[in-house]
């Protein structure tokens, strides 16, 4: 089983790599820092790094930067010790980006991202946002005066900037200004989000750094942490161990999701284009899916594709009084302008993800 996660993963890396086309080589020869390289982007991030290396002109270096609370991931230190990439255990918040040596590319996506963890670490959650993401910016202007500029910066934000948008604004543009409190239990992931845009485009305007920003719609697919706390690791850990499948809602809600070899193609190519101080929605539009619909369809594909027994759906009060406090209604991204500007076309089905996600957990990497 082991052996058909790692196909689907190297598959993957393949996809985003046809995806960028000769864009892939502008890696070549350069020093590429990714701080939250021990989650679930970050697995995707080094291993499309590492695949891209053994194909393009000159190999680049990959430097991770991470707090490694849960550990290092297994395959991160396998990496290490082959010497494919260099480990920075540090605080973003604290970390001196010097340390790293001359950097081209900075993709910053430190954070907690799971709302199980931010509501439980608000105040962490609120300084990788914004303390770490300043640290980052400074940097980047210090090798601009010394002479060494950066090519250019990715932060990852998130869709959740735009709170619980009316329904006239689904499916979402980046123009939308969002509908979010700024005190509620989800405050210190949205706001601080929100805070670091601010930065970045002031960073942008003010001091030249070549910065852009992603707005993630909901990714899901290998490297996604099984106990992270969100909808689909819990349903698919929920099919693997044979029980029912339990949601915390009355599964109205709707989302979108975006695999992440589709989502890792969308920010490269926002990392490697000239649009800076720009904001970009990557998801996918369609289906936008209930909750609990997307967990029969997680069943069903289960059954199907894995042969595993049919669970069914059931409801249940989540034991955390904040779960559904401010939860979207409805997420789903208008994705034109990634489309026009970026050329980014999503192709991957919820299906057809689902597939790979439950094969890559059932591998047991
Ligand atoms: N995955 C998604 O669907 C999604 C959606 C919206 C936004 N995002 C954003 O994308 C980025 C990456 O998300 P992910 O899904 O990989 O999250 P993740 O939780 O899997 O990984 C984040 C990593 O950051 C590290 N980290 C957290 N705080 C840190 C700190 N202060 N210093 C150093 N390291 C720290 C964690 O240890 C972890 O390894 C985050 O900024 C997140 O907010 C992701």
């Amino acid at each position: 089983m082991a052996e058909q996660a790692l196909k689907v993963v190297q598959a993957d890396m393949g996809e985003i790599y046809s995806n960028l086309g000769e864009k892939a080589e502008l890696f070549s020869n350069s020093s590429i820092l990714i701080t939250g390289a021990g989650g679930f982007l970050g697995y995707y991030l080094v291993n499309f790094l590492l695949y891209a290396n053994s194909r393009i002109q000159q190999k680049c270096r990959v430097v991770c930067v991470d707090n490694f609370i849960r550990g290092v991931p297994a395959w991160l230190q396998t990496f290490a010790i082959e010497k494919k990439v260099e480990l920075i255990k540090a605080d973003v918040t604290k970390f001196d980006p010097k340390s790293a040596g001359k950097i081209d590319y900075i993709i910053h996506a430190a954070s907690i991202a799971s709302p199980m963890y931010y509501r439980k670490y608000p105040i962490e959650t609120m300084d990788a946002n914004v303390i770490g993401l300043r640290n980052l910016l400074d940097h980047a202007v210090d090798q601009s005066s010394a002479g060494t500029p950066i090519k250019s910066f990715l932060f990852f934000s998130t869709s959740e900037i735009y709170g619980d948008p009316a329904p006239e604004f689904i499916p979402t543009p980046e123009t939308y200004r969002g509908h979010v409190s700024c005190t509620g239990p989800r405050a210190c992931y949205d706001e601080s989000k929100r805070y670091g845009e601010t930065l970045c485009v002031n960073f942008f305007q003010s001091r030249g750094v070549p910065v852009k920003i992603a707005r993630p719609f909901n990714n899901y697919g290998p490297g996604l942490n099984i106990n992270d706390g969100r909808v689909i690791p819990d349903f698919c850990r929920n099919v693997l161990s044979g029980t029912d499948i339990v949601m915390f809602s009355d599964g109205s809600p709707t989302r979108t999701f975006c695999y992440i070899s589709d989502a890792i193609t969308g920010y490269l190519l926002i990392l490697l284009s000239e649009q800076n101080g720009e904001a970009f929605n990557i998801g996918t539009e369609a289906p936008e899916i209930s909750v609990k619909n997307f967990a029969e369809l997680v069943a069903l594909t289960a059954e199907k594709q894995l042969g595993l027994r049919k669970v069914d759906v059931v409801t249940q009060k989540s034991g955390e009084k904040d779960y559904l406090v401010d939860n979207p209604e409805r997420r789903c991204p208008n994705i034109k302008k990634a489309r026009e500007l970026l050329g980014y076309d999503p192709k991957v089905g919820l299906e057809d993800g689902l597939g790979r996600i439950l094969t890559w957990y059932k591998g047991g990497l």
